[in-house]
């Protein structure tokens, strides 16, 4: 990582990230979307996307740009590509968010929005795929391969996505009504499951290794944990296209995957055991500490998953599982990553440059965890809350722990800002002579 180029836009990315996880936020406390309408009303998608293209798939193409090339050891095959694809997933999405709104009577009946921003997001999604599989081909390695899976998962994502914009605004004719009518669970396991989950399982093996000091997962180990988890998407994807063609149902095709994918998980907790074992890093630091309130919500998803399916609940709670792997897992996980992922770019891209001519300070003298780690607490209790709100129905319940998500969220902000303006480094060393301070949006490199 040390002497690997810093990507320019990453900090953008998450900059833009996080404003719409507010976005999300807000419209949760406010009680749009979920419980309040059905799961799959315009408001609903409104919510769902404001989370899964707006926030959590921005914060992985700005962290990808940034490690992709540090996996593979090469510069990234175009730089210049990541502001072109971050104004075109910005404008797409909010131009597909204002089609959920036309069609749920928010907005005039403009439906054209959607299979105009779904084009949007195709256009900055292939920008970012090309991008960075490109990258990632020339040695697709460990965690290089799980990257590739999930661009991959990426793009069986946004095809359906795309089919559904068209043929909501009815210009897809019978195909697109069939694949909208059948597709909908296949475009959110290939989204939330491959693109989102096994990407972000293949960064954590490096970041953890890297950031505990400990030697990378066995390369066999980890491949049969990835080779799972592709199977549950491939058998998702091919399976359910097939049982779209040839209209029977889904049942079979999904309970294979969710069984390959349970095992996926169970594999992966296997592995990253493995690394907590053989950590030169005794002491664990916050990002580490909160990782593994992730990892416990991937457990008592995989639990929650299958208590559900045992008792034939699955599709009374389908929101209350998505809820805990969207926010338990998935957010969690990038939260508690980013707050040292900026602390570390920003202590190379500031103190880079002069080390060795100067006496610089640690990674660990930008951040002040004691105050840090409060608001990972209260955003992880908020979400475990919020699940518990969701299996019981209590839709007040769910705007309480969405406001205290928001105060949990609004605190680790506050703090990866202090990161990012050098604020907790003291005056000596905070900017010894030829060091720059960093930019809040972007890398000055
Ligand atoms: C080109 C990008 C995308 C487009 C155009 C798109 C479009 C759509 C549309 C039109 C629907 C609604 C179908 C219906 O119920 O009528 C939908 C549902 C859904 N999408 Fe996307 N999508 C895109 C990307 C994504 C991504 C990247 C993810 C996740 C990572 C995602 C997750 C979901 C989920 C979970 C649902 C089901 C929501 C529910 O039923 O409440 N989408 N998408």
């Amino acid at each position: 990582m040390i002497g690997a180029a810093i990507s320019r836009w990453t900090m953008a990315y998450f900059a833009m990230a996080l404003a719409w996880l507010f976005v999300a936020l807000a419209l949760m406390v406010v009680g749009i979307g979920y419980p309040a309408v059905d799961i799959a009303a315009p408001d609903t998608l409104v919510l769902v996307h404001a989370v899964c293209i707006g926030w959590l798939s921005l914060a992985m193409c700005g962290a990808l740009f940034q490690f992709v090339p540090v996996l593979v050891a090469r510069p990234l095959y175009a730089e210049t590509w990541a502001l072109p694809a971050l104004v075109l997933l910005t404008v797409g999405l909010v131009s597909l968010i204002g089609g959920f709104m036309a069609l749920g009577g928010r907005l005039p009946p403009a439906l054209w929005l959607l299979p105009f921003g779904a084009v949007l997001l195709v256009a900055g999604f292939a920008l970012v795929v090309v991008d960075l599989g490109l990258t990632a081909w020339l040695r697709p390695t460990g965690p290089a391969r799980f990257v590739l899976v999930g661009l991959g998962s990426l793009c069986a994502t946004i095809g359906f996505g795309a089919v559904f914009a068209f043929a909501l605004a009815g210009w897809a004719g019978s195909f697109g009504d069939l694949v909208l009518a059948s597709g909908i669970p296949l475009h959110a396991v290939a989204g939330l499951g491959g693109w989102l989950t096994l990407t972000a399982m293949g960064v954590s093996y490096r970041l953890l290794s890297m950031f505990m000091l400990a030697p990378d997962v066995d390369d066999r180990q980890s491949r049969v944990t990835l080779a799972a988890g592709a199977l549950a998407i491939a058998v998702t994807v091919a399976g359910g296209a097939l049982a779209i063609g040839l209209a029977s149902g889904m049942s079979v095709v999904l309970s294979i995957a969710g069984v390959l994918g349970l095992a996926s998980a169970a594999l992966y907790g296997r592995d990253i055991a493995s690394i907590f074992r053989n950590r030169r890093r005794r002491q664990l630091e916050l990002n580490m500490r909160m990782a593994t309130l992730s990892y416990a919500s991937l457990a008592g998803l995989a639990m929650l998953g299958f208590a559900l399916v045992w008792t034939e609940a699955f599709a009374a709670h389908v929101g209350a599982f998505v809820f805990l792997a969207v926010f338990g897992w998935l957010s969690g996980l990038v939260l508690a990553k980013l707050y040292k992922i900026v602390a570390f770019l920003t202590w190379l891209e500031t103190y880079g440059p002069v080390m060795g001519r100067a006496p610089t300070p640690r990674v660990q003298d930008l951040v002040a965890e004691g105050r840090a780690a409060k608001w990972f607490v209260i955003y992880y209790a908020a979400v475990w809350a919020g699940t518990a709100a969701l299996l019981a129905s209590e839709v007040d319940a769910l705007r309480m722990a969405a406001a205290m998500m928001t105060v949990g969220v609004v605190g680790i902000i506050r703090e990866i800002i202090r990161i990012r303006r050098l604020a907790d480094v003291e005056s000596p060393l905070r900017l010894p002579g030829g060091a720059v301070a960093p930019h809040l949006l972007f890398a000055r490199n």
